[in-house]
């Protein structure tokens, strides 16, 4: 059988930065496996890998940050992902908000977060967040993952 990676690879995906602070330092990695999944009460989902570091910080504070990277912000996704996770913040300008969300300077929009559950799926957690609060920053294009690469959005019919 073909591997899952062959048909993810064509799927499109929206690119977040997740955040979460533990009193002392924020911590927070590039996610595309977000969706929401309820409005009453309005709930959201995101899926980590179990062994990565920020996985381990979502569960710990129980809050995280859903930041909606803008088509402008292809090079924050890699720092997230790609960068040595405690160096990531020192790259990046981002503001400490309510004192447990670090919100990312740019960001499309962000979601504020409180652990609703998790599920364990394998090598990965599935996390259920309750949004606690919802800011919408700009209008602008939101960053797309599509095979590998980074893209905006283009419009095909009015
Ligand atoms: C575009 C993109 C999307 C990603 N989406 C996810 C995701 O949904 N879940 C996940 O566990 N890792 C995802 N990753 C990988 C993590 O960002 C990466 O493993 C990160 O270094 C983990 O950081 P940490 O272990 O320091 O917390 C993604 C990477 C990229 C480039």
């Amino acid at each position: 059988m073909t591997d899952l990676r062959e048909f993810m690879r064509r799927v499109p995906q929206c690119v977040t930065v997740v955040t979460t602070f533990d009193g002392s330092k924020p911590h927070g990695m590039t996610v595309s496996s977000f969706t929401s999944v309820s409005l009453e009460p309005q709930l959201v989902l995101i899926v980590l890998e179990k062994t990565t570091q920020t996985c381990r910080n979502v569960l710990e504070t129980k809050r995280f940050c859903v930041n909606l990277l803008s088509e402008k912000q292809a090079a924050v996704s890699d720092l997230f992902a790609y960068a040595p996770h405690d160096d990531r913040f020192e790259k990046v300008k981002y503001r400490l908000e309510d004192g447990f969300y670090p919100v990312i300077d740019g960001a499309v929009a962000t979601l504020f977060c409180e652990v609703h559950n998790h599920v364990e799926a394998a090598t990965h957690n599935i996390i259920l967040g309750l949004v606690k609060d919802i800011k919408i920053f700009s209008d602008q294009q939101p960053l797309v993952y599509f095979q590998r690469q980074y893209y905006r959005p283009a419009k095909i019919m009015e």
